[in-house]
């Protein structure tokens, strides 16, 4: 009887060669590891068997059932694993790919604007975007009745003693001079509100850079060249930019810069109004009554600020003629940037 283990051990092996699916595993498992099978079978006979060999033939035969069991575990496993890949995975498919993001084109500009002003000494200072009227307007020199005030034009929060949704950036510039003593050089970016109606050149919502220098014996010839380094390096060496007369409350003298219309190039169009430049800076001498209630001396010190609308500015550079396109959040038009 213990020559028939090695025989049986021989036909498992060959059979085992010859397995090529589960089918024929199924098989193989019914011919010797059932209850029936052929494995079991010689246990069975082992009472046969003389008393001296029952030993070591319940030990080779103990070895031959691992062995069984072994191999046909392993191939189970192979088949199945096949057979769920071979399911699950067409490998005929288009790869999935992950598109990187990108800063949206008003956020790029605000850096690259940021970055020329701290190139140039600016350091930069935030405010809050819900502020009160002090500092949105009579801190900043608006008179009692100015249009700006009225609910038209301002966002005032419900029950909210005199609090609003900051109509510019300017505010901020009272907040630096408070908290500050001259020399002061800050730039203040960041997200102001307008009741205004929503159109290709104007939203609700934008954001705007302030500028403030405040120092002994600042000239508005001083506020002029900051303003043309800042624009040259902006748009180039050779943009053509001019200056007018212009007023706002919180500076006297008053002007703005513009730039040649991006679009027609000076012919005069419909982005441009017409008249071939684009305005993208409103700046002056900061006024006395401003500097004094930033609790700064206009006997002593005096200064210049500028404030640019972002969007505006990122129009410009990127040829952009809707503002609304900025914040339809397309991705398919933000990707181009
Ligand atoms: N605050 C003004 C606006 O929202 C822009 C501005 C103009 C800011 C002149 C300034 C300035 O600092 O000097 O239209």
């Amino acid at each position: 009887m213990l020559e028939e283990v090695p025989i049986l051990r021989k036909t498992i092996e060959e059979r085992l060669s010859s397995i090529s699916d589960l089918k024929s595993l199924e098989a193989f498992r019914l011919e010797f590891l059932v209850k029936k099978g052929k494995v079991q079978a010689l246990f069975d006979r082992m009472k046969e068997a003389p008393v001296e060999q029952k030993p070591i033939l319940g030990k080779e035969l103990n070895v031959l059932r691992k062995f069984v069991e072994g191999a046909f575990a392993d191939l189970k496993e192979k088949f199945e694993s096949q057979a769920s890949t071979k399911s699950k995975i067409d490998l005929t498919l288009p790869g999935r790919t992950h598109s990187v993001g990108t800063y949206h084109p008003v956020y790029q500009t605000m850096e690259q604007m940021v970055n020329i002003f701290v190139e140039m000494g600016f350091s930069i200072a935030e405010g809050p975007d819900v502020e009160d009227g002090y500092h949105n307007f009579d801190a900043l020199n608006f008179p009692p009745d100015h249009p700006a005030r009225d609910m038209q034009d301002t966002f005032f929060m419900k029950n909210g003693e005199n609090l609003l949704l900051r109509t510019h950036t300017s505010p901020v510039q009272i907040r630096v001079m408070q908290g500050m003593t001259p020399p002061i050089r800050s730039i203040m970016p960041g997200r102001v509100y307008r009741n205004e109606s929503i159109n290709a050149r104007s939203l609700a919502e934008f954001h705007q850079i302030e500028g403030l220098y405040i120092d002994k014996n600042v000239s508005f010839a001083e506020l002029k060249a900051t303003m043309m380094v800042f624009a040259k390096k902006m748009y180039g060496e050779n943009s053509k930019f001019r200056f007018r007369p212009s007023f706002f409350p919180f500076t006297e003298p008053s002007a703005e810069m513009d730039i040649t219309c991006f679009l027609c190039g000076g012919k005069g169009c419909r982005v441009c109004k017409h008249s071939g430049w684009l305005e993208i800076v409103g700046c002056g001498m900061v006024h006395p009554n401003v500097l004094r209630n930033g609790g700064i001396d206009p006997e002593i010190y005096s200064g210049y600020a500028f404030g640019f609308g972002i969007e505006r500015v990122s129009l410009l550079k990127t040829g952009v003629d809707d503002i609304r396109l900025l914040y339809e959040n397309d991705t398919r038009f933000l990707n181009q940037f």
